[in-house]
């Protein structure tokens, strides 16, 4: 669901050539299911006519301060309240001068004096204009005030010059509205703010080009780990091999798909910043020393001997990298409990806590939907068999440690 269902949305449309925008800029706002009110100045009716953009908003556009037909009053004050957003695009010179100053000589002016709402405007006029020392002072002091100003677009313009001054694609203006909305969804979510690294999945690792050497790991539990801390408000770079089984898009999930333990590893040596590191990934210990470039054929080698050489070990690696405002949680995967071994392994790669879990247990390990671990924290603080529990409550469990490990 988006961050603007629900929203009400006024949208303030001026004299630009870019208004044409206004209407698919309509249409994604409506599809992302806010409510749009829009508002349209004496010159933009010159660029695109109020009966295109009212039904597509399925209201009445507002130009004047009172309806020419019945002279009812078009109340700019019940606008600004009932405005959960009021966004200028396209927003002219004129316009952005006018509302930094206040004059109030048009309903959109008016209505954003009254606006207790956030404030976007996305500018879109010719390159000179875009930079006169007249319009950069408007847009300062309209950000002191609290708007903010989406940055035009460099391109061509209406005049044919190139330059910075195109209104930025609806899409775009789109985007950056649901991006900025996530602190508002997000204000109490434990994790906002906090970016997680995951690893998941298996890792293949190639035999010659049709074969590889890989594990039964689905990416279940990787994924169960995203969309909790997701739930949580924290932002999550997902670095998966070929898995079955992915989390489902969201804003603030980056996913990074690779192949083998080599790719994973340059894949997690690219997150230049992040506060936990989880490393699920069934991460293959050994590959081939040298892959074959051709298909190996059976007729021409009745038996087979690979030679494997040793993959780096990812979590310790990154281990080694940790800085001390780091969290780092590791998995093991055992075929049978033994907590001291469990321990060692947690202080070789450097974790502040291991989650392990015993092919042993029935429902737990790689492909099923529950799991059943035993969660054992570096500085002993935690120490906690859970019961056999579906993946997603597991992720949960874990993510639940987070505020004790920091
Ligand atoms: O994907 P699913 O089907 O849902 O299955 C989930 C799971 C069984 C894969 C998961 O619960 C799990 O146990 N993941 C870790 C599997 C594993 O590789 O365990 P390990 O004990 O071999 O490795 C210890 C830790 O080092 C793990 O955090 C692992 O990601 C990491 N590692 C291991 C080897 C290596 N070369 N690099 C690593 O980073």
């Amino acid at each position: 669901m988006s961050n603007l269902s629900g929203k009400h949305i006024v949208l303030g449309v001026t004299g630009s050539i870019a208004a044409y925008k206004a209407a698919p800029l309509i249409r994604l706002l409506i599809k992302a299911g806010a409510e749009v009110q829009v508002v349209m100045t004496e010159a933009a009716r010159e660029f695109i006519t109020p009966l295109t953009l009212s039904t597509l908003s399925g209201r009445p556009v507002l130009c004047d301060f009172f309806d020419r037909t019945d002279g009812s009053w078009h109340s700019h004050v019940e606008l600004g309240l009932w405005a959960d957003l009021f966004l200028v695009a396209p927003a002219t010179a004129s316009t952005m001068a006018k509302m930094a100053y206040g004059i109030a000589d048009n309903l959109l002016v008016t209505c954003y004096l009254a606006t207790r709402g956030r404030v976007y405007i996305a500018p879109a006029m010719d390159l000179d204009m875009y930079s006169h020392p007249s319009t950069i002072a408007s847009a300062t002091r309209l950000r002191e005030m609290g708007a903010t100003i989406l940055e035009a677009d460099e391109g061509e313009l209406a005049s044919h010059l190139v330059g910075k001054g195109r209104l930025p694609e609806p899409e775009e203006i789109v985007r950056r509205l649901e991006l900025d909305l996530e602190d508002e969804v997000h204000a109490d979510a434990p994790l906002r703010g906090r970016h997680l690294l995951i690893t998941s999945g298996p890792t293949y690792e190639r035999i010659d080009p049709v074969r590889f050497i890989g594990n039964y790991s689905s990416g279940r539990m990787g994924k169960a780990l995203a969309e909790q801390a997701l739930r949580l408000g924290a932002r999550v770079t997902f670095v998966t091999g070929p898995a079955q089984i992915l989390p489902s898009p969201d804003q603030r999930l980056e996913m990074i798909g690779v192949e083998s333990a080599g790719e994973m590893l340059q894949a997690c040596l690219g997150v230049t910043s992040y506060d936990v590191g989880i490393f699920c990934a069934a991460v293959a210990d050994y590959r081939v020393a040298s892959p074959e470039m051709q298909k190996v054929k059976r007729e021409h080698r009745p038996t087979l001997t690979l030679d494997l050489v040793s993959n780096p070990d990812i979590a310790a690696l990154m281990g080694e990298r940790k800085e001390s405002d780091q969290v780092h949680i590791g998995f093991a995967l055992e075929t049978h409990l033994d907590l001291s071994q469990v321990q060692d392994k947690m202080k070789r790669k450097n974790f502040d806590l291991i989650v392990a879990n015993t092919l042993e247990d029935v429902g737990a390990g790689f492909g099923t939907e529950t799991n059943r671990v035993t969660l054992l924290s570096r500085d002993g603080s935690i120490e906690q068999t859970l019961p056999l529990m579906k993946k997603e409550e597991v992720a949960l469990e874990i993510l639940r440690t987070l505020p004790k490990l920091f």
